[in-house]
């Protein structure tokens, strides 16, 4: 894994952690945030977008992804993923796991806590194995 300071590993999560206030959860009440570190030094926030035909949710992640992308920005170091309504660190879904593995290098940081004290740290390597995109870029 790629190795970042804990300072900017723990900002990014704070950054996450204040994003997920954003998030527009009515159905599942289970807010989440999503906190992007960009080459340029600049960090970029999303969270979850709910919507009244449930399948059409927006995880916080992917939003965090499309929102950068949208403005210019497609070169990510890291990102932190904030869950503060679960009481254990909930992991990126699947299709999440699909996009981060389209941007984030194989051995990016990828941390999800729901908590400060109670994160995880990982990698695309470890979320999404196998992933042609990566394998075939070797
Ligand atoms: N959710 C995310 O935004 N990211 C995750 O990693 C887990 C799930 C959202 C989707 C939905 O709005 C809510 O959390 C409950 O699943």
């Amino acid at each position: 894994m790629i190795q970042l300071t804990t300072e900017i590993e723990d900002n990014l999560f704070d950054t996450a952690m204040k994003a997920a206030e954003f998030s527009y959860s009515p159905y599942s009440h289970f807010r989440v945030g999503a906190a992007i570190l960009c080459g340029d030094g600049s960090v970029v926030t999303g969270v979850n977008v709910e919507n009244r035909s449930y399948g059409l949710t927006n995880c916080a992640e992917r939003s965090a992804i499309f929102g950068a992308v949208s403005s210019g920005k497609r070169n990510f170091l890291a990102i932190a993923i904030a869950t503060p309504d679960a009481d254990y660190p909930v992991s990126p879904c699947g299709a999440c796991r699909q996009v981060l593995s389209e941007f984030f290098a194989a051995d990016a940081p990828i941390q999800f806590g729901n908590r400060k004290d109670n994160r995880k740290a990982t990698t695309i390597a470890e979320l999404f194995p196998f992933d042609a995109l990566h394998e075939l870029s070797r």
